[in-house]
């Protein structure tokens, strides 16, 4: 291998692991692209279990795709039922901290009781198979509870992420036509209760889709409940029996609908059905987290993101794992709480985001050096690119040189990871996710679709289906088709440029179109663009992204104002407030600047590369041939030039 950091698995670590050396791998890989019925045939029968067998192993019409055809399960069962059934009821399924300090663990078996009362509980509240659910809770138990409770019964969820704002909320349970609203009155982030249940009254002014509304009591504060709809968690499974059977569905079943942004204003659905999803999330879990029956695993993610699906409720669930979750933010009370936790629990996997080692390296070793942390074992990386600074401070001050680390790439349309290590087989390069997963055909191409040449940048993108795939966007397939089927007709586009280098490897470099990736959570540019023109004062908005330290990309807009008399600093003020109303506090701008007029063409369309490029340097050395008006381009710079 050629380059200078390499990291070969320890001798230790493949003796134990799940997929023990390089051969190992490549024999995976191999039987997968020659044979994938067979591959994902095989091991979807020995790992899932079906309540009546499948007849065909996928259906590829592209850009649809059915895995499983013909078969009949539920998530749910699998990620509970079964384990009790095999005789691990009392094994822990959920270590869970609250910010407070409050703690609970639930074993499998009360997890079964739990989940099957609150299902019941819907059930009398006449919600049914088909119907539609938004779960937007914080990171408690019930919120994996409700999850699991609606994956028994097949009504498909869609979790909202508790950051996001009432406005955010109502679109999101319009398009779903949700039946039923899942929430509590709040959380505990940063010493604050987060308030849910208002932010839930102010959409449903608009929802008439929505006939019930259950609410968990997490931080006891009272909230106004509507007779009639709202309903207490409490209540809900009071007197409610033990027993639920779990409902048989069609492998294709919608398990869950996920919003993520796009390239327009209006989020995406993603759909996810429930067999295919299931596997390669369980055997992901077990290949690139080398899973076993002792490890405690703590994936930090929050349920309201892909991470919290598929590597919290379902990835780790359907493997019988014992896990961490946890309510609040990893500065309260001090900045080694995490490290408080992985001591406590004896945490053995750690998966978190690169925006978060970021933050905790600028808080000194001191801190995690005041921890025992010597439970770790395997540490992991998602949600964008991890640089390789912070990959050696996690490698050295976390995992004390002894853990892997396994950097995922995948997204929410992805359902699972698609390029991973397999931390036994594969040698880690700090930067690079490394090699696909098995069944993966991921490639590096140019606009017609012809791979590019070593360590050429072009576009990622995957040319067979998976069984994790997206199925399609909610209520619009036309928009699926056009968003990751026609730029390179038949082929997945993922959206993301990468280079491969000359042993293969996977280098993701970001996104080559109008979506941000901010700490980890993505934010399309016209989201935050359409939010603003909503304002009163604002005439037109380019938002770009700005590279950023801690948070990869930071949020940055420049604004046109319509006529009249405005105090700068006060409206920029009030402009980050209307960002958090509109679509909530995690997109809040870091940079507002005024303009009289933005970089346009001629043709009108504003020139967002030299936008991006002067938040970058500060200055604009690309062409501007095209350029309308090169004075806007000087304005803007040297109001930068005032400010600082
Ligand atoms: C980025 C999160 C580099 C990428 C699971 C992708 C990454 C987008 C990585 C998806 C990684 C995620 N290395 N980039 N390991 N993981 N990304 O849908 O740009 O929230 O397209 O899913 O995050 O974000 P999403």
């Amino acid at each position: 291998m050629s380059q200078a950091n390499i990291y070969p698995p320890s001798a230790d670590f493949v003796k134990q692991a799940n997929v023990s050396g390089m051969e190992a791998y490549r024999a995976l890989y191999q039987k997968a692209a020659d044979k994938p019925e067979e591959f994902w045939g095989e091991l979807a029968k020995e790992k899932l279990h079906w309540m009546e067998p499948f007849s065909h192993v996928f259906e590829w019409e592209p850009p649809f795709v059915k895995w499983f055809v013909g078969g009949k399960l539920n998530a749910c069962y699998n990620c509970v039922d079964r384990h009790v059934g095999e005789g691990n009821g009392d094994k822990v399924a959920l270590l869970f901290e609250g910010e407070p300090g409050d703690s609970r663990r639930i074993t499998y078996s009360e997890l079964l009781k739990d989940v099957s009362r609150f299902a019941n509980g819907l059930l009398r509240l006449g919600i049914e198979t088909g119907d539609r659910a938004i779960i937007y809770m914080p990171m408690i138990p019930e919120a994996v509870i409700a999850m699991l409770a609606c994956a028994r019964l097949g009504i498909t969820h869609s979790v909202v992420f508790g950051g996001f704002s009432a406005e955010a909320l109502k679109a999101r349970i319009q398009d779903l036509g949700a039946k039923l609203v899942i929430t509590a009155d709040g959380g505990w982030r940063k010493g604050k209760e987060v308030k849910l249940k208002p932010a839930v009254d102010e959409a449903l002014a608009d929802c008439p889709s929505v006939t019930s509304v259950v609410v968990c009591e997490r931080t006891k504060t009272p909230v106004p409940m509507v007779h009639g709809r709202d309903h207490y968690w409490q209540a809900v499974e009071a007197g409610q029996s033990e027993h639920c059977p779990a409902v048989p569905l069609d492998s294709e079943h919608p398990l869950f609908v996920l919003y993520t942004s796009g390239t327009t204003g209006k989020p995406k659905g993603i759909l996810h059905t429930t067999g295919g999803y299931l596997l390669q999330c369980a055997m992901t879990v077990e290949w690139v987290f080398d899973l076993k029956k002792n490890d405690v695993y703590w994936c930090t993610a929050d349920i309201g993101w892909v991470t919290g699906h598929s590597y919290v409720t379902y990835g780790p669930m359907a493997l019988g794992a014992t896990q961490v979750i946890y309510e609040g933010s990893p500065d309260t009370p001090g900045f080694d709480r995490w490290w408080a936790i992985v001591e406590k629990y004896k945490v053995s996997i750690l998966y978190t985001s690169p925006t978060a080692i970021r933050a905790l390296i600028r808080q000194g070793d001191h801190l995690p050096n005041a921890h025992n942390l010597s439970s770790l074992r395997l540490l992991g990386s998602v949600g964008e690119p991890i640089n390789p600074a912070a990959w050696e401070w996690f490698y050295k001050v976390i995992g004390k040189e002894r853990c892997p680390i396994v950097d995922t790439w995948w997204q929410t349309e992805t359902g699972a990871m698609l390029i991973a290590p397999m931390p036994g087989a594969v040698p880690l390069k700090p930067g690079s996710g490394t090699l696909p997963i098995p069944g993966v055909m991921a490639e590096v191409v140019n606009l017609d679709g012809k791979p590019v040449g070593p360590n050429e940048e072009g576009y990622l993108i995957v040319s067979r289906p998976w069984p994790s795939m997206v199925r399609t966007i909610w209520g619009d397939p036309k928009r699926f088709e056009d968003q990751y089927w026609s730029r390179v007709p038949g082929k997945y586009f993922t959206g993301d440029a990468a280079r491969r280098d000359e042993d293969g490897y996977f280098w993701v470099l970001g996104r080559v179109d109008d979506v941000l990736n901010v700490s980890g959570h993505r934010l399309s540019t016209m989201e935050v663009e359409s939010a603003l023109v909503r304002h009163p004062a604002v005439a037109e908005a380019a938002v770009v992204g700005k590279p950023h330290e801690i948070t990869g990309q930071a949020v940055c807009c420049f604004i046109t104002l319509k006529k009249g008399e405005y105090d700068h600093d006060v409206l920029s003020k009030e402009l980050r407030q209307w960002i958090a109303h509109e679509i909530g506090a995690f997109a809040r701008p870091e940079e507002i600047r005024f303009s009289e007029a933005l970089p346009k063409t001629r043709s009108g369309k504003i020139m967002r590369r030299l936008l991006r490029e002067l938040v970058t340097n500060n200055t604009v050395a690309g062409d501007v041939t095209t350029l309308e008006d090169l004075s806007v381009i000087t304005k803007l710079a040297a109001q930068q030039d005032d400010e600082s």
